[in-house]
């Protein structure tokens, strides 16, 4: 089965999982960039991302160049942001709708403490799919000592 992981991160954990993920899957990745950047830093960050979240934006994106129709499941990666999955993914998801057709999907999203599954459930639900059958979430993977194991475990997961 080939796997694209299509992800957004604004800190790194999202980032750190897919590197980790493609390489252990051998799949392909692809990055999404918005066009105008979120704020990174101090309360900022949450106002300008906590609002795009909320009011379900979907951002421009920096152009990137893939043939979808040569992967079979796609695993999107997100932050959880204000208990929603984050816009660069909403952007990714309608840009390609009609190409995402009959694909599988699996997930896996990385929060500080909670909001997770109601941002699981709002990604399924703009896939137009009922649920995933392959979902993790990750919770302050940053400080987290096991925090390889727990990707090793997603890993099993796909591999099956
Ligand atoms: C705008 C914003 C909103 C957030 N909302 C939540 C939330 O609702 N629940 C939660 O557990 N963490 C929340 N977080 C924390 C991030 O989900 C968490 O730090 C995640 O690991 C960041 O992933 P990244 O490093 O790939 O950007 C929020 C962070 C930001 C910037």
């Amino acid at each position: 089965m080939r796997n694209l992981i299509v992800y957004y991160s604004l800190e790194g954990s999202t980032k750190y999982v897919a590197e980790k993920m493609a390489e252990k899957l051998e799949a392909d990745i692809l990055e999404l960039i918005p066009k105008k950047s979120y704020h990174s830093k101090g309360i900022l960050k949450f106002i300008f991302g906590g609002k795009s979240a909320i009011m379900a934006e979907k951002p421009a994106l920096e152009d990137y160049n893939i043939d979808l129709s040569l992967y079979d499941r796609i695993i999107l990666g997100s932050p959880v942001w204000a208990s929603n999955f984050t816009p660069p993914i909403r952007s990714f998801i309608l840009d390609n709708k009609s190409q995402l057709n009959n694909k599988k999907f699996a997930c896996y999203l990385c929060q500080a403490g909670a909001g997770g599954e109601k941002a699981l459930k709002k990604l399924a639900d703009c896939l137009d799919i009922e649920k995933f059958d392959l979902s993790y979430i990750f919770t302050a993977l940053y400080k987290d000592p096991e925090k390889d194991k727990k990707i090793d475990s997603f890993y099993y997961m796909l591999r099956v």
